[in-house]
């Protein structure tokens, strides 16, 4: 199977006098269709946040306020991602392991992922996830 990779996407900004506006659509600026939106705020410092990899879900995250760090884990190598801007956002795929830190005060991460809520979807045991990697390589 294909493993698709992590990456960045620039999402479109309309600007005017009035401020700026960023739409999303599912499908045209994310590339899956929308099911879900959850946003994180309030976080407390030196919180973390996921520590998880879903198996179908796909999501973006977007930090809309302040900023954050994500690390990315596909099995083999670590990145890490500093979001700070409410234009961009990052895609991760299914089978990723992600983790959310170094939160600003006042920061929000709005994901949008591609299905609704499924507790079976996740995987929260690191170990568990290295070895279900290995066995779709
Ligand atoms: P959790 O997965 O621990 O959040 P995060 O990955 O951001 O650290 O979810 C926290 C709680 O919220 C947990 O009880 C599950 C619940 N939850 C929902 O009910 N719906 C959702 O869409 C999400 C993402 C979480």
């Amino acid at each position: 199977m294909v493993i698709e990779r992590a990456r960045v996407v620039e999402l479109r900004t309309i600007s005017d006098p009035k401020g700026d506006l960023t739409p999303i659509e599912g499908g045209a600026d994310v590339p899956f269709d929308i099911h879900r939106v959850y946003y994180t705020y309030h976080v407390p410092e030196g919180g973390t946040r996921g520590g998880h990899a879903h198996w179908v879900c796909r999501e973006v995250i977007v930090a809309v306020s302040g900023s954050f760090e994500v690390v990315l884990d596909d099995g083999s190598t670590r990145s890490t991602y500093r979001l700070e801007r409410p234009d961009r956002g990052l895609y991760v795929p299914s089978m990723i392991w992600r983790e959310l830190e170094a939160f600003s005060v006042g920061a929000v991460c709005l994901v949008l992922a591609s299905d609704h809520y499924d507790q079976a979807d996740y995987i929260r045991d690191h170990g568990g996830f290295l070895e279900a990697v290995r066995s779709r390589r």
